[in-house]
């Protein structure tokens, strides 16, 4: 496949058939993971700049090793400690990164629509870490990818349930348009102030009732609860989500045979995913980890080595 994307911005922007041509590029560096030596050379002489404006743990650290292991260099730039602390824009920041002729930028902001706005800006190429409540396609696209390789790739009718906090969630509005694509009956289940009011528009079932929500899934999403929410007055008491939103082994015992668990992290353990469901033998939360560092070896390849594209995977 010929990749004329410039950048990744959203989960919109793909076809069916190039979130597959992801999945499949995804599985070969699973494959170059699994080696004693994971460093392969095509992406030589290509860098990378990693900006930060928000924390992250799995994103970041991912993005940095899949560059590393094509060879690429990467730099990462947060927030704290650059001259954003002292007032620069966005716009004088990213224009100074470009400046030094990266062939992508990574950014993490937390404004929605941003990475879109350095989008316009830039020559290079920009992948979103996360922009806001818009969008976290990578993590999409690495949820989708841990469940096609758990699901043989067969994700027509299957259930999956998004739990939480669907309305600051750019997980959730990334997965949603992604395991709709794929053929799956998307479910989500929050309390009706984390509800947004667009969720009347989305192709999705809305529950209020957890048990409810869990009847015949296949698959549940648990999202982090961000806990700054209590403070906004959007939930009376951190105890009473969890009494009724934590997700337990009890509210799986009607869901489909051999359901799967994940949550994109970090966790809150005992507030929105009981510790037992989050280390249990269903659990994919781990694997998702490891599906992310392959993903993003995936978009580094397909987005940065492009137009040589007809340059190969080395074999093993
Ligand atoms: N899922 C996710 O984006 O995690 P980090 O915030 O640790 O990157």
């Amino acid at each position: 496949m010929n990749w004329t994307h410039k950048d990744l911005l959203d989960i919109e922007s793909l076809s069916i058939e190039e979130i597959r041509h992801i999945f499949h590029t995804s599985s070969r560096f699973m494959e170059i993971n699994s080696r004693s030596i994971k460093k392969v050379p095509i992406l030589r002489g290509k860098s990378v700049v990693l900006f930060f404006a928000e924390p992250s743990t799995r994103t970041k650290t991912s993005f940095d090793m899949a560059a590393k292991r094509l060879s690429a260099d990467s730099f990462s730039l947060a927030s704290k400690g650059s001259s954003f602390q002292k007032g620069e824009s966005l716009r004088d920041t990213v224009l100074t990164l470009e400046a030094m002729k990266p062939d992508a930028i990574v950014m993490r902001h937390n404004l929605s629509g941003s990475a879109g706005f350095i989008a316009g800006l830039l020559k290079c190429s920009v992948l979103n870490a996360g922009d806001g409540w818009n969008a976290h396609p990578t993590q999409a696209l690495l949820d989708g990818f841990t469940l096609s390789r758990t699901w043989n790739d067969d994700f027509q009718g299957k259930k999956v349930l998004i739990l939480g906090d669907i309305a600051h969630s750019r997980v959730a509005r990334s997965d949603i348009k992604l395991f709709t694509r794929l053929g799956c009956h998307v479910r989500v289940c929050a309390p009706r102030t984390l509800l947004p009011p667009c969720t009347r528009s989305w192709p999705v079932d809305v529950y209020n009732d957890l048990y409810k929500a869990c009847l015949g899934i296949d698959a549940v999403i648990s999202l982090r609860l961000q806990l700054e929410r209590q403070k906004a007055g959007l939930l009376p008491h951190i105890r009473e989500y969890s009494t009724r939103f934590c997700l337990k082994q009890e509210h799986l015992e009607s869901a489909a045979p051999g359901v799967k668990i994940m949550h994109p992290g970090p966790m809150n353990r005992g507030i929105e995913i009981s510790s037992d469901l989050a280390d249990s033998k269903g659990s994919l939360i781990l694997d998702q980890v490891a599906s992310g560092v392959a993903v993003r070896m995936a978009l580094l390849y397909l987005y940065l080595a492009r137009p040589k594209h007809e340059q190969e995977i080395p074999e093993g």
